[in-house]
């Protein structure tokens, strides 16, 4: 089904509205235009253009390595194929950690070279004043809390978070801080589906879920790992909607099959 031209662009205020009528929020990551237009056309209201490109598109462990510069880039890919959807931005590691000189003007490059519509970042009350600098500067900001990728070095671990009260209490606490900040809408990610349907009630800004539960007001899911594309990554939370590993596979191993007998190309393939 093609929703494409039956609804306007998706803003921040669309987002909100959604929320406040009690309608869930899908959103899917992507890094590239092919899978932009299929996401988009597809009906998908918001395109997170993850750093998890760092993982899924560059091979590396973890986000860290990625940097303003390739996220530019996989954000023009994908802007040029959403139409509809919101495309939001991470901020990557080592952009906006600094000062919040340097948050305001990688932010604002992200949306300047890319059209994005807005950015993402990991963190509550360490990087307020930023994301309030940020917001200041017309660039709509979507939080990002619980586990936080970014920080694995500081973590040791991509476990389950804010078990304990005392990182509960704090968890809801930066939640409201974002909120007052500025934010539009932020994304809990692996912590207990209790603490994040608490958090969704405490705040009016829409909370976006990831191995946070269903009491939340939306998903986000990596599209590399619910497609399938991608093997031996199968957290508790993932559910694959399709394996296109093996679809990919014996597509790939039938056109090495027809080069080697020579069934491909047929006459009809021929000038
Ligand atoms: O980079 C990413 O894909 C993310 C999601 C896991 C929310 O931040």
């Amino acid at each position: 089904m093609s929703v494409h031209s039956e609804f306007k662009k998706v803003t921040t205020k669309v987002l909100l509205d959604m929320k406040a009528r009690g309608e869930k929020i899908s959103m899917l990551t992507a890094y590239d235009y092919t899978m932009a237009t299929i996401i988009d056309q597809a009906g998908m209201e918001i395109i997170l253009v993850g750093d998890s490109a760092s993982n899924v598109m560059a091979g590396n462990a973890t986000t860290l390595p990625i940097t303003l510069d390739q996220m530019i880039y996989h954000a023009q890919c994908v802007v040029r194929g959403a139409k509809r959807a919101h495309v939001v931005v991470d901020l990557p590691f080592g952009s906006y950690q600094a000062s919040k000189e340097e948050a305001i003007r990688s932010a604002m490059r992200i949306l300047k070279e890319s059209g994005a519509d807005s950015v993402k970042m990991e963190g509550g009350e360490e990087i307020i004043e930023s994301v309030k600098g940020i917001v200041n500067a017309g660039v709509p900001v979507m939080g990002h809390l619980g586990l936080m990728p970014q920080s694995i070095n500081q973590y040791g671990s991509y476990a389950l978070r804010a078990k304990e009260d005392a990182e509960a209490q704090k968890l809801i606490n930066d939640a409201k801080l974002l909120e007052a900040a500025g934010c539009y809408s932020l994304v809990l990610e692996k912590i207990p589906a209790a603490l994040a349907k608490k958090v969704a009630e405490s705040v009016h800004i829409p909370v976006i879920g990831i191995g946070a539960g269903n009491g939340v007001d939306g998903q986000v899911l990596v599209m590399h790992d619910m497609l399938g594309l991608n093997q031996g990554f199968s957290p508790k939370f993932l559910r694959r909607y399709a394996n296109l590993f093996e679809v990919m596979t014996e597509a790939l191993q039938h056109y090495i099959s027809d080069v080697k007998s020579g069934d491909f190309p047929n006459e009809n393939e021929s000038y």
